[in-house]
């Protein structure tokens, strides 16, 4: 294998290099991908697929969007990294900007959204010594059974997924697991504990199988917050930048998050750039030296994020999500086969839950799908997401649906 060349590479001999020389810590669907662009992919022999999975909702603003790519040049061809130990002459403009975009006092910038979640975690601990009075040590913070947060120590700690946590203890303490979408189970824990700090919640539960909780959900266990003096915080890594039909998915339910954490389609998939928004009382409870990332809040980050933000605004991309998203679940909801047991979603993030039939399983829905030309994954076994780039048009999202529709009725 010496002497390989990108020239050289066919999709086998890419497989083949990666199951060899890389952790198998994934196991991803045989398609070698080589080129993107809007809302399609290229594979390494030209076939073209439609992509339906936007790198777990990172590429809300399709493949290499001209705009961001562009920022991502101009950038990298005048200062790339200075670490904070610096001022630079880009962070302060993209805080101002993505502070007035989201409605919040402060940012702090991190790099990926797991780090952005320890982040918000770090922050709540701090606010509740600093402000709650919860005394040292003790303070909490209540996660939902089936949440995704990322794949840190702490953050599988919260976590009640085995594939996430077995074998990897000791576990950090301080949190709380409850069910998800129930209100009268965070109401009584907050009841009954007063060192609760956080309420750290997926809006849509999206590693999960997307999860789309009660209407009303979000606003209640908000109000609930508010009440105890416990701090909502929306991890929107996922549902948030126009994925789900609105900037935010607590936007849905008029909610304003205490901490808001944002990660993938801030950059539109071309950089790891994740944020953790707040108010000043919140906010400044971290102190110079207490938190940082040599990465985080890099000028080619900062330049790169306004370009994503600004597409999301310029094109329309949440209205896009919310009116497609209408148009590709009735598509699904009318597939008639009893192997779509479930379709559900907001926006342009929706899954269907698949009925096996005859040893047929997700995984095979989806590997017939990539030989029809769209790319999904699935998730637990029975569950495909449906998560185009937001810039499909609506003649591509039906037919997107025909080729789901054609591929289903194939089992
Ligand atoms: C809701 C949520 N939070 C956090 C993360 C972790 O983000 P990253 O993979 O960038 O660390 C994810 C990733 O899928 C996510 O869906």
């Amino acid at each position: 294998m010496s002497g390989i060349t990108n020239e050289k590479i066919t999709s086998q001999l890419a497989i083949e290099l990666e199951h060899k020389f890389g952790a198998h810590n994934y196991h991803p669907l045989p398609v070698v991908l080589a080129k993107g662009e809007g809302v399609f992919v290229w594979d390494v022999e030209g076939k073209r697929y439609y992509d339906f999975l936007s790198a777990y909702s990172a590429v809300n603003q399709g493949h290499c969007h001209p705009k961001i790519i562009n920022a991502l040049i101009e950038q990298a061809k005048v200062l790339t990294l200075t670490s904070r130990a610096f001022y630079n002459d880009v962070l302060g403009v993209y805080e101002k900007y993505v502070t007035e975009y989201f409605g919040f006092d402060k940012v702090l910038p991190m790099n990926s959204g797991a780090e952005a979640d320890e982040t918000a975690m770090k922050l709540t601990r701090k606010w509740a010594y600093m402000k709650k009075g919860i005394p040292e040590n003790e303070a909490k913070i209540v996660v939902c059974n089936g949440n995704f947060h990322g794949r840190t120590i702490t953050i599988i700690s919260a976590s009640n997924d085995p594939d996430s946590f077995a074998g990897f203890g000791p576990f950090t303490p301080g949190f709380i697991k409850i069910a998800y979408n129930d209100v009268n189970a965070l109401e009584e824990i907050l009841k009954s504990d007063p060192n609760i700090a956080g309420f750290l919640v997926e809006p849509i539960q999206g590693e999960a199988g997307v999860f789309v909780p009660d209407e009303g959900y979000l606003k209640k266990t908000s109000e609930l917050c508010k009440k105890y003096n416990v701090l909502f915080i929306a991890d929107e890594v996922q549902t948030g930048i126009a994925r789900t039909g609105k900037l935010l998915a607590c936007d849905h339910e008029n909610v304003k998050p205490d901490i808001l954490i944002l990660g993938k389609a801030l950059s539109g998939g071309v950089l790891p750039i994740s944020a953790v928004l707040a108010n000043d009382d919140i906010m400044l409870c971290i102190k110079p030296g207490e938190h940082g990332s040599t990465f985080g809040g890099n000028p080619l980050a900062a330049k790169v994020a306004v370009a994503a933000l600004e597409v999301i605004r310029e094109e329309k991309l949440s209205e896009k999500a919310e009116y497609l998203g209408n148009i590709l679940r009735n598509r699904l909801r009318n597939i008639k086969s009893d192997m779509v047991e479930l379709v559900r979603g907001k926006g342009l993030l929706n899954a269907i839950v698949i009925k096996p039939r005859n040893g047929k399983e997700a995984w095979d829905v989806c590997l017939r799908l990539r030989d029809n030309g769209l790319l999904a994954k699935p998730t637990h076994q029975h569950i495909i997401r449906f998560a185009p780039p937001l810039v499909i048009t609506e003649e591509q999202i039906n037919e997107c649906a025909d080729i789901i529709e054609k591929t289903i009725l194939e089992f």
